[in-house]
């Protein structure tokens, strides 16, 4: 069975009408946004904020009606995926490269769920490379910063050797660390590095977490 299907399905059922909802970015949250596709079509009155240019594409083909943060000063609950989640419910995000514009909807939302295969719950953050959000100025600066928090690092290439850049113009930067035992720690430290935009770390933000299992089963964590 199709578990990050199953587990984006799931999360739908927390929306009700009139709700303002972060759209997430991904492979399982896709299949959340084409699900409120369906239930607005039959109805359901929703307003969409996209965490990327690829979900806001998608959501119009969907015929979700999407809205700015110049007419909203809430969401209602956001819906996205994770590429790890760890017991505490902290996770690693961006394996798509949306990592800024996802922390930036999920902070504002007074509810962050999160959706996944079971393939992602881990007892501890770290295998998956963190992905860094940093500018072209003066990106070998920060790159050299970020390497003293003991990670190699790799920016993010295209097939043909171009850097992938991010819906905010900026390169992502891989950071392969050998664990991240002090998540709180490594997420602010980061960002005080100047070029740094934003990291992957999403730590104390997730209020719900909904795993997807191949056998079918779904769990809700919270
Ligand atoms: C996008 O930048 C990411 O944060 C995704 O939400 C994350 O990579 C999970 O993606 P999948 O659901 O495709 O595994």
């Amino acid at each position: 069975m199709n578990a990050k299907k199953i587990a984006g399905e799931k999360a739908t059922e927390l929306i009700t009408e009139g709700m303002v909802v972060g759209l997430g970015t991904g492979s399982t949250a896709f299949w959340a946004v084409e699900k409120l596709g369906e239930l607005v079509k039959n109805g359901l009155n929703i307003k969409g904020i996209p965490t990327s240019k690829s979900t806001e594409k998608l959501a119009i083909e969907m015929n979700i009606p999407l809205i700015s943060f110049s007419d909203v000063n809430h969401i209602d609950i956001t819906i996205d995926g994770a590429d790890e989640i760890s017991p505490t419910l902290d996770l690693i995000k961006g394996g798509g490269g949306a990592l800024l514009r996802e922390k930036i909807v999920a902070f504002a939302s007074k509810k962050f769920v999160v959706v996944a295969d079971e393939s992602k719950y881990v007892n501890e953050l770290g295998s998956f490379p963190l992905p860094v959000e940093i500018t072209p100025f003066g990106f070998e600066a920060t790159i050299r910063e970020i390497q003293k928090f003991k990670c190699q690092t790799k920016i993010r290439k295209l097939e043909k050797n171009e850097p992938f850049i991010t819906d905010n113009g900026n390169y992502i930067l891989d950071c392969y660390f050998e664990s991240i035992e002090d998540s709180s720690f490594l997420n602010t430290q980061l960002n005080l590095i100047p070029g740094v935009v934003e990291n992957g770390l999403f730590v104390n933000m997730a209020d719900q977490v909904i795993i997807g299992y191949n056998d079918g089963d779904v769990k809700v964590l919270d």
